[in-house]
């Protein structure tokens, strides 16, 4: 299972849930790959916010050595799913889709806990480092929830 994690600026959000989903994906020692990646180009090349990665060490994550870069089309062949953190970024990712094939990849990602809500993780980046944990716990719940889904049916049913 090829799983991509996207949000605005790829320096907040989604290298937080890459970190998380990775973390978990080793513990539980399950087959997937994962990466993330931003719908805007303005943080390209850049490690995430250092409130993002503060975050993240206080939860034992190293998530400095990530960088940031913009989707592209090429994104829908190489990953099976495309998690969006809020419906903007899901929005934007479906109106790339070339095809059925291509959206049906696509979900947000707090629907795998909350199924049909289209809850979304909201934006930490004009925030406080308390926005940034709250940012961390929906992930950490959502990352869970794909785990124990991975874990079920190995990926062959998402
Ligand atoms: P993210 O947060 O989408 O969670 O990485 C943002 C980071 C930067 C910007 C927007 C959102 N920005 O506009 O630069």
């Amino acid at each position: 299972m090829r799983i991509l994690m996207v949000c605005l600026g790829n320096i907040c959000r989604s290298p937080l849930a890459e970190g998380v989903m990775r973390d978990k994906i080793g513990k539980y020692n399950l087959q997937a790959i994962v990466d993330s990646c931003g719908m805007g180009g303005w943080h390209v090349g850049e490690a995430p916010d250092s409130r993002a990665q503060q975050v993240a060490k206080n939860h034992g994550l190293d998530i400095s050595q990530l960088r940031g870069r913009k989707f592209s089309r090429r994104d829908f062949d190489d990953f099976d799913i495309i998690y969006a953190m809020d419906y903007e970024n899901y929005h934007d990712i479906m109106q790339l889709a070339r095809n059925t094939w291509d959206r049906q990849k696509v979900r947000m990602i707090m629907n795998e806990v909350y199924p049909n809500e289209n809850i979304s993780v909201p934006d930490p980046y004009y925030g406080v480092l308390q926005d940034y944990e709250t940012t961390w716990e929906m992930i950490d719940e959502a990352c869970e929830a794909i785990t124990k889904k991975l874990q079920l049916n190995d990926g062959v049913q998402f």
